[in-house]
Protein backbone atom coordinates (compact mmCIF):
# COMPACT_ATOMS: atom_id res chain seq x y z
CA UNK A 1 0.00 0.00 0.00
CA UNK A 2 0.78 3.92 -0.46
CA UNK A 3 -0.07 6.01 1.75
CA UNK A 4 0.06 10.04 0.32
CA UNK A 5 -0.73 11.75 3.67
CA UNK A 6 1.23 11.57 6.52
CA UNK A 7 3.10 13.69 9.35
CA UNK A 8 6.08 11.44 9.36
CA UNK A 9 8.54 14.28 9.13
CA UNK A 10 10.76 14.69 12.32
CA UNK A 11 9.98 18.29 14.11
CA UNK A 12 8.48 20.08 11.12
CA UNK A 13 4.01 20.87 12.30
CA UNK A 14 2.71 18.86 14.60
CA UNK A 15 3.51 15.39 13.71
CA UNK A 16 6.38 13.38 14.58
CA UNK A 17 8.35 15.49 16.65
CA UNK A 18 11.92 13.83 16.66
CA UNK A 19 13.27 10.97 14.45
CA UNK A 20 13.04 8.34 16.92
CA UNK A 21 9.00 8.99 16.83
CA UNK A 22 9.49 9.33 13.07
CA UNK A 23 11.18 5.64 12.90
CA UNK A 24 8.72 4.23 15.35
CA UNK A 25 6.07 5.50 12.92
CA UNK A 26 7.82 3.74 9.64
CA UNK A 27 7.98 0.17 11.37
CA UNK A 28 4.33 0.31 12.22
CA UNK A 29 3.56 1.37 8.67
CA UNK A 30 5.75 -1.32 7.42
CA UNK A 31 4.48 -4.09 9.76
CA UNK A 32 0.96 -3.05 8.71
CA UNK A 33 1.98 -3.45 4.68
CA UNK A 34 2.60 -0.02 3.55
CA UNK A 35 6.09 -0.18 1.78
CA UNK A 36 5.45 3.71 0.50
CA UNK A 37 4.75 7.07 2.32
CA UNK A 38 4.56 10.61 1.03
CA UNK A 39 5.47 13.07 3.48
CA UNK A 40 3.21 15.99 3.92
CA UNK A 41 3.60 18.88 6.57
CA UNK A 42 1.41 21.08 7.19
CA UNK A 43 2.14 24.19 5.59
CA UNK A 44 0.95 28.11 4.78
CA UNK A 45 -1.76 27.94 7.60
CA UNK A 46 -0.75 30.30 9.86
CA UNK A 47 1.02 28.51 12.03
CA UNK A 48 3.83 26.09 9.85
CA UNK A 49 5.56 27.11 7.14
CA UNK A 50 7.66 24.72 5.30
CA UNK A 51 9.51 25.61 2.30
CA UNK A 52 10.30 22.99 -0.85
CA UNK A 53 13.90 23.27 -0.07
CA UNK A 54 13.50 22.15 3.55
CA UNK A 55 11.01 19.16 3.32
CA UNK A 56 13.18 17.92 0.27
CA UNK A 57 16.49 18.30 2.91
CA UNK A 58 14.18 16.34 5.77
CA UNK A 59 12.69 14.14 3.33
CA UNK A 60 16.61 13.08 2.51
CA UNK A 61 17.91 12.79 5.92
CA UNK A 62 15.04 10.44 7.18
CA UNK A 63 15.47 8.29 4.02
CA UNK A 64 19.45 8.16 5.11
CA UNK A 65 17.53 6.97 8.69
CA UNK A 66 15.39 4.35 7.24
CA UNK A 67 18.25 2.92 5.39
CA UNK A 68 20.75 2.66 8.75
CA UNK A 69 17.74 0.86 10.30
CA UNK A 70 17.29 -0.99 7.32
CA UNK A 71 13.58 0.16 7.54
CA UNK A 72 12.21 -0.62 4.24
CA UNK A 73 9.57 2.31 3.40
CA UNK A 74 9.95 4.32 0.27
CA UNK A 75 9.93 8.00 1.11
CA UNK A 76 8.70 11.36 -0.98
CA UNK A 77 8.30 14.80 -0.38
CA UNK A 78 5.05 16.22 0.03
CA UNK A 79 3.19 19.20 2.30
CA UNK A 80 -0.48 19.48 2.85
CA UNK A 81 -1.20 22.93 1.66
CA UNK A 82 -3.76 25.30 3.75
CA UNK A 83 -6.42 26.93 1.16
CA UNK A 84 -5.17 30.15 0.92
CA UNK A 85 -4.26 32.69 -1.78
CA UNK A 86 -1.71 32.25 -4.81
CA UNK A 87 -1.26 28.95 -3.87
CA UNK A 88 -0.32 27.83 -7.53
CA UNK A 89 2.62 30.71 -7.54
CA UNK A 90 3.54 29.29 -4.48
CA UNK A 91 4.46 26.15 -5.83
CA UNK A 92 5.99 27.14 -8.72
CA UNK A 93 8.34 29.51 -6.99
CA UNK A 94 9.17 26.78 -4.19
CA UNK A 95 7.83 28.47 -1.21
CA UNK A 96 5.83 24.93 -1.05
CA UNK A 97 6.07 21.56 -2.57
CA UNK A 98 3.31 19.63 -4.43
CA UNK A 99 2.93 15.62 -4.27
CA UNK A 100 6.42 14.34 -5.33
CA UNK A 101 7.45 17.83 -6.06
CA UNK A 102 5.50 17.10 -9.82
CA UNK A 103 3.84 20.00 -9.71
CA UNK A 104 0.97 17.37 -10.64
CA UNK A 105 -1.21 16.92 -7.43
CA UNK A 106 -1.99 19.25 -4.61
CA UNK A 107 -2.76 17.91 -1.10
CA UNK A 108 -5.00 20.81 0.12
CA UNK A 109 -6.73 21.04 3.33
CA UNK A 110 -9.66 23.32 3.95
CA UNK A 111 -10.29 24.71 7.41
CA UNK A 112 -12.23 22.10 9.98
CA UNK A 113 -15.47 24.51 10.39
CA UNK A 114 -16.43 25.78 6.63
CA UNK A 115 -16.20 25.98 3.15
CA UNK A 116 -14.58 29.05 2.51
CA UNK A 117 -16.10 31.17 -0.05
CA UNK A 118 -13.12 31.70 -2.34
CA UNK A 119 -12.72 27.75 -2.76
CA UNK A 120 -13.86 27.05 -6.07
CA UNK A 121 -11.90 30.11 -7.24
CA UNK A 122 -8.77 29.35 -5.34
CA UNK A 123 -9.18 25.41 -7.18
CA UNK A 124 -10.14 27.23 -10.39
CA UNK A 125 -6.36 29.11 -10.53
CA UNK A 126 -4.68 25.70 -9.65
CA UNK A 127 -6.33 24.07 -12.50
CA UNK A 128 -5.27 26.31 -14.80
CA UNK A 129 -1.74 25.25 -14.24
CA UNK A 130 -2.35 21.47 -14.64
CA UNK A 131 -2.46 21.09 -10.67
CA UNK A 132 -5.28 18.38 -9.17
CA UNK A 133 -5.95 18.87 -5.80
CA UNK A 134 -6.61 16.62 -3.22
CA UNK A 135 -9.37 17.18 -0.83
CA UNK A 136 -7.59 16.02 2.39
CA UNK A 137 -10.27 14.53 4.70
CA UNK A 138 -13.35 16.15 3.89
CA UNK A 139 -15.01 14.25 5.71
CA UNK A 140 -13.61 15.55 8.83
CA UNK A 141 -14.82 19.27 7.49
CA UNK A 142 -18.27 20.24 9.29
CA UNK A 143 -18.98 22.47 5.98
CA UNK A 144 -19.50 18.78 4.09
CA UNK A 145 -20.96 17.12 6.84
CA UNK A 146 -23.79 19.62 7.05
CA UNK A 147 -24.29 20.18 2.69
CA UNK A 148 -22.96 17.13 1.75
CA UNK A 149 -23.89 18.21 -1.70
CA UNK A 150 -21.01 20.66 -2.03
CA UNK A 151 -18.78 17.36 -2.00
CA UNK A 152 -20.34 16.49 -5.26
CA UNK A 153 -19.77 20.04 -7.00
CA UNK A 154 -15.98 20.28 -6.39
CA UNK A 155 -15.56 17.03 -7.29
CA UNK A 156 -17.45 17.42 -10.81
CA UNK A 157 -15.19 20.63 -10.89
CA UNK A 158 -12.68 18.10 -11.23
CA UNK A 159 -10.88 17.80 -7.30
CA UNK A 160 -10.03 14.15 -5.97
CA UNK A 161 -10.99 13.59 -2.56
CA UNK A 162 -8.52 11.99 0.05
CA UNK A 163 -10.62 10.11 2.98
CA UNK A 164 -8.33 9.45 6.45
CA UNK A 165 -8.73 5.94 7.46
CA UNK A 166 -9.13 6.39 10.91
CA UNK A 167 -12.37 8.47 10.05
CA UNK A 168 -13.86 5.06 8.13
CA UNK A 169 -13.38 3.09 10.59
CA UNK A 170 -15.18 5.62 13.96
CA UNK A 171 -12.13 6.67 15.34
CA UNK A 172 -12.38 9.89 14.33
CA UNK A 173 -16.93 10.47 15.76
CA UNK A 174 -19.66 9.76 15.10
CA UNK A 175 -20.51 12.55 12.37
CA UNK A 176 -17.18 11.59 10.71
CA UNK A 177 -17.58 8.06 10.52
CA UNK A 178 -21.01 8.91 8.96
CA UNK A 179 -19.83 11.33 6.17
CA UNK A 180 -16.80 9.13 5.44
CA UNK A 181 -19.43 5.90 4.69
CA UNK A 182 -21.99 8.08 2.83
CA UNK A 183 -18.64 9.85 0.91
CA UNK A 184 -18.00 5.66 -0.10
CA UNK A 185 -21.32 5.58 -1.58
CA UNK A 186 -21.80 8.16 -3.38
CA UNK A 187 -17.97 7.32 -5.04
CA UNK A 188 -17.14 10.47 -3.83
CA UNK A 189 -13.61 9.25 -1.97
CA UNK A 190 -10.98 8.33 -4.19
CA UNK A 191 -8.14 7.54 -1.91
CA UNK A 192 -7.40 6.21 1.38
CA UNK A 193 -4.62 7.71 3.60
CA UNK A 194 -3.51 7.75 6.95
CA UNK A 195 -2.89 11.23 8.05
CA UNK A 196 -0.74 9.98 10.49
CA UNK A 197 0.95 12.15 13.18
CA UNK A 198 2.16 9.67 15.85
CA UNK A 199 3.03 6.10 16.20
CA UNK A 200 0.37 5.61 19.38
CA UNK A 201 -2.63 8.08 19.15
CA UNK A 202 -2.66 8.79 15.02
CA UNK A 203 -0.90 5.67 13.41
CA UNK A 204 0.13 4.98 9.85
CA UNK A 205 -2.34 2.16 9.67
CA UNK A 206 -4.56 2.31 6.62
CA UNK A 207 -5.26 -1.78 6.26
CA UNK A 208 -8.16 -1.07 8.75
CA UNK A 209 -9.65 1.20 7.05
CA UNK A 210 -9.48 -0.39 3.84
CA UNK A 211 -11.02 -3.52 5.20
CA UNK A 212 -14.03 -1.53 6.43
CA UNK A 213 -14.63 0.33 3.18
CA UNK A 214 -14.05 -2.82 1.13
CA UNK A 215 -17.42 -3.77 3.34
CA UNK A 216 -19.58 -0.40 2.49
CA UNK A 217 -18.33 -0.41 -1.41
CA UNK A 218 -19.10 -4.02 -1.25
CA UNK A 219 -15.50 -4.49 -3.73
CA UNK A 220 -12.28 -5.24 -1.83
CA UNK A 221 -11.02 -4.50 -5.23
CA UNK A 222 -12.25 -1.15 -5.59
CA UNK A 223 -11.15 -0.11 -1.68
CA UNK A 224 -7.67 -1.33 -2.85
CA UNK A 225 -7.09 0.80 -5.55
CA UNK A 226 -7.66 3.46 -3.38
CA UNK A 227 -4.59 2.72 -1.72
CA UNK A 228 -2.74 1.43 -4.56
CA UNK A 229 -3.08 2.01 -8.06
CA UNK A 230 -4.59 5.39 -7.86
CA UNK A 231 -1.45 6.93 -4.86
CA UNK A 232 1.02 5.58 -7.73
CA UNK A 233 -0.71 7.39 -10.18
CA UNK A 234 -0.35 10.08 -8.12
CA UNK A 235 3.51 9.51 -7.32
CA UNK A 236 4.09 9.23 -11.23
CA UNK A 237 2.09 12.55 -11.95
CA UNK A 238 -0.34 10.38 -14.29
CA UNK A 239 -3.85 11.08 -14.78
CA UNK A 240 -6.55 9.18 -12.85
CA UNK A 241 -9.80 8.06 -13.90
CA UNK A 242 -12.69 8.19 -11.37
CA UNK A 243 -15.95 6.61 -11.45
CA UNK A 244 -18.86 8.45 -12.37
CA UNK A 245 -19.84 9.34 -8.15
CA UNK A 246 -23.56 9.63 -7.17
CA UNK A 247 -25.56 12.91 -6.56
CA UNK A 248 -26.15 13.13 -3.32
CA UNK A 249 -30.25 13.50 -2.31
CA UNK A 250 -30.35 17.26 -0.58
CA UNK A 251 -31.52 17.11 3.13
CA UNK A 252 -35.46 17.72 3.14
CA UNK A 253 -37.72 18.89 5.93
CA UNK A 254 -41.09 18.20 6.50
CA UNK A 255 -43.36 20.03 8.76
CA UNK A 256 -46.43 18.12 10.14
CA UNK A 257 -49.22 20.58 11.32
FE1 LIG B 1 -2.75 16.04 7.74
Amino acid sequence: MIDIHSHILPGLDDGAPDLQESLEMARIAVNDGIHTIIATPHTLNGIYLNSRSQVLARTGELRAAFAKDQIKLKLFPGSEVHLNLGMAEKLFSGETVALNDNQRYLLLEFPFHSIPPGAKQEIFQLQLKGITPILAHAERNYGFQQHFEQLYEFVGMGCLVQITAMSITGDLGRETRLCAQKMLECRLAHIIASDAHSATHRPPILSLGVKKAAKILGSTEQAEEMVTARPSAILAGEKIVIPEPEQPVKKRWFFLF
